[in-house]
């Protein structure tokens, strides 16, 4: 693992956008996976910045969301496809993007139609990632075993109450969720995961120095050959 030390937010999202710009210049026609949440937020503005300047082109690479709520249509701002559109894919020129359907009416055809829809684009360069409190990464909660592919998950108490916060009450935030599976993102060829905030030093060192375990999902990126971190925890 490469692990780098950003002095902040702003730094670490400036370096994983170097990263990802990088990816784009070496390979344009790349395929990348991305992620939501608060922390890559920062890194789609610094993107959006170096394209608008024109020092990148996204024109012939295709993007696959590492996941999305299940029951949650695409007119639904917290949705993760508005999320995406609103923070790159509406300002930036990407060939096509993709995300799990949320409103699929069979959750599990949807997972594997997307999990085929990944192998025929040839399998992912470049997987960016947050992390969650307990440990996760997309939707691949705490369990006794790495769930392979792409699945419908049912979310952990720990998880619906960190998303409450976008929500009038706990009642409206989603159950559940397609997300890739920790197979798909073990297949990615390089990943670069961010994590921000004091708030996620303890579960920063437990998946990148602790025993590789279901338990703390992330922990298994230990095992990839391609792994560059950011961390802005202090
Ligand atoms: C959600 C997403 C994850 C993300 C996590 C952390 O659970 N499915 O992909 O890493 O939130 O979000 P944040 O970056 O806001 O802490």
């Amino acid at each position: 693992m490469n692990i780098i030390k950003a002095k902040g937010y702003d730094e670490m999202s400036k370096m994983a956008a170097a990263i990802i710009a990088a990816q784009a210049l070496r390979k344009p026609a790349s395929v990348f996976g991305f992620a939501t949440g608060s922390t890559p937020v920062g890194t789609y503005r610094e993107l959006v910045r170096l394209f608008g300047e024109g020092l990148v082109d996204f024109s012939r690479a295709v993007t696959f969301n590492l996941d999305e709520y299940a029951g949650c249509p695409a007119s639904d701002p917290n949705s993760y496809v508005a999320f995406m559109r609103g923070n790159l894919f509406d300002k930036a020129n990407f060939k096509a993007s993709y995300l799990p359907d949320g409103m699929a009416p069979n959750p599990a055809a949807e997972c594997l139609r997307y999990e085929k829809a990944i192998t025929e684009a040839e399998g992912i360069d470049l997987q960016l990632l947050g992390i969650g409190h307990n440990g996760h990464i997309g939707f691949n909660e705490p369990d006794d075993h790495f769930a392979f592919a792409t699945q419908h998950i049912k979310l952990t108490d720990s998880t619906i109450d960190a998303n409450a916060r976008f929500y009038n009450s706990r009642d409206e935030v989603p159950k559940y969720a397609l997300s890739m599976g920790i197979g798909t993102i073990m297949n990615a060829r390089g990943i670069l995961m961010l994590i921000s905030g004091a708030d996620k030093r303890e579960i920063a060192e437990k998946a990148l120095h602790g025993p590789v375990t279901p338990r703390v999902p992330a922990s298994i990126l230990q095992m990839h050959p391609d792994v560059t971190v950011i961390l802005a925890v202090d």
